[in-house]
């Protein structure tokens, strides 16, 4: 790392305005090589509720502040992180692994929910309503939710964040993050950015820890938390939809996904395979939107499966800090073990391997060969379970009834891509897929502008866009008597 991303390395919580050292540390380890970045505080379930007292605490003088106001703060620090753009992007390829150009793309995505929000805030409308009787007038409002917490994924550590403490802050909420034991540097670095923008005391709280149950019981099981937005896991999901029931919280889910790229035979050959490589090997494959499994029709099949394994052939593989590096390391050796058992299981089970297929020469134990498998099908374990990992199974079908229904043969229901020129077609194949968002002849979807969420298992609620604010309000009714 350089001097001056060396100088973003805070390595204590944050709470209450205060930097916490805390009794113990945990290590920040490097995915690409294991070395030692650094020790951050391990704090726990007693210290999470010190950082829940403060958002709450800090709460009244937050949310009385105009919408323009906390919008000048926000644009202050979504200034900062784009001024910051080169040191957080090396800080996050030290942390998380991904290609540094990817890394930079991710500090501006971040940047851009914080700015995004900071606009967004102004326009928390409410309504006035047609009276339905003479004496009385009715109107709703919108107001903060309350204190609110964020519980972060290791996968993008700045945009995870700001995509949920932007509209927190926007709509006058405070807020306690957790982020990811394996990126807490990220979190911590734009803390700082946080305070130097001018966010008070007490309205944004950096929790680290290992121990991520405790610290999410502790944020679950506090009444004075009135809202809960968490990316991850479908099966940790389900545990804190849970644990929220107690207090009844408001909540957004965002989790597992798997996702579906279809290939019609009238598809643009190189648009789809264009489209199929941004989409699968983004972040080493470890993102929630990921192609998960290629569906790719028999008239065309035999050319994509050509054209893509040639193209993801030359994928350069390395450390994320080397110029040119498109595939960086797997997160840890869970992560690489369980890549290693799905392609295996698909192989011994008669899928074919035409590119990649195992441990990446460049580091086998920690990096996976960019992977594409023939004669996929849907019984397979890769098929049916999200991957996070730099592997393409291909299945092959027949008609636009069967794509859909290997499609929507999930009970996960995030993104979903698929490649045709047929506009007919493009709209009833969209309609049908059981997704939250759909690419369409297009294999990257993200933005702060529009909604990211889910449906069936993949989540609740939206991020982003107008939805991702109110998210963050409740709406009150005002019912006036006595007007005359
Ligand atoms: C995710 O993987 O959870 C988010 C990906 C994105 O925002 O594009």
């Amino acid at each position: 790392m350089t001097s001056q991303a060396l100088s973003l390395v805070e390595t204590a919580a944050f709470i209450d305005g205060l930097w916490i050292e805390g009794d113990d540390s945990f290590d920040v380890t490097n995915p690409a090589d294991g070395t030692l970045i650094a020790q951050v505080a391990d704090l726990g379930a007693s210290e999470t509720r010190v950082a829940i007292g403060a958002a709450h605490r800090a709460l009244p003088a937050w949310s009385a502040k105009t919408a323009k106001e906390r919008g000048a703060i926000l644009r202050r620090w979504s200034d900062l992180m784009l001024a910051h753009a080169d040191d957080l992007a090396r800080l996050m390829t030290a942390e998380q692994g991904k290609p540094l150009a990817e890394s930079k793309g991710e500090v501006a995505y971040g940047a851009a929910f914080i700015d995004w929000f900071a606009d967004e805030a102004k326009r928390a409308y409410g309504h006035t309503i047609p009276t339905p009787m003479p004496g009385k007038r009715l109107a709703s409002i919108k107001q903060p939710i309350g204190v609110c917490a964020a519980i972060a994924p290791w996968n993008f550590p700045i945009a995870m964040i700001t995509r949920k403490v932007g509209p927190a802050l926007a709509a006058g909420c405070t807020v306690v993050v957790k982020p990811a034991a394996e990126t807490p540097l990220c979190a911590l670095a734009i803390a700082r950015l946080a305070v130097e923008a001018g966010v008070p005391a007490g309205v944004l709280n950096v929790v680290t820890g290992k121990d991520s149950s405790a610290i999410g019981k502790a944020l679950c099981d506090d009444s004075r938390v009135r809202k809960l937005s968490f990316t991850g896991s479908t099966p940790v999901g389900k545990i804190l939809y849970e644990q929220c029931a107690g207090t009844m919280k408001k909540l957004s889910l965002e989790l597992g996904g798997n996702a579906p790229f279809i290939v019609f035979d009238d598809a643009d050959l190189e648009a789809a395979v264009d489209g199929a490589i941004a989409s699968k090997y983004r972040n080493t494959g470890q993102t929630c939107v990921c192609a998960n499994r290629l569906i790719v029709q028999a008239g065309i099949h035999d050319a994509f499966v050509a054209r893509l394994s040639e193209k993801v052939d030359v994928l350069k593989v390395g450390n994320g800090m080397t110029e040119g590096v498109q595939i960086g390391p797997l997160i840890n050796a869970k992560a690489m073990r369980k890549v290693g058992d799905l392609v295996n299981e698909a192989v011994l089970a008669g899928a074919y391997v035409t590119v990649g297929g195992g441990d990446d020469p460049f580091d086998p134990q920690r990096f996976f060969s960019p992977t594409v498998l023939v004669n996929v099908t849907p019984d397979m374990r890769l098929f049916q379970e999200e991957i996070f990992g730099p592997v393409a199974p291909i299945v092959k079908f027949t008609t636009e009834e069967q794509a859909i229904e290997l499609a929507n043969a999930t009970p996960f229901g995030l993104a979903a891509y698929f490649y045709s020129r047929d506009v007919g077609r493009c709209w009833r194949v969209a309609e049908a897929i059981e997704a939250g968002m759909v690419g369409i002849n297009e294999g990257l979807i993200s933005t702060e502008v529009a909604p990211f969420g889910g449906v069936k298992e993949s989540g609740l609620g939206r991020e982003g866009a107008s939805e991702g604010l109110d998210e963050y309000l409740e709406t009150k009714y005002l019912c006036f008597g006595g007007v005359g």
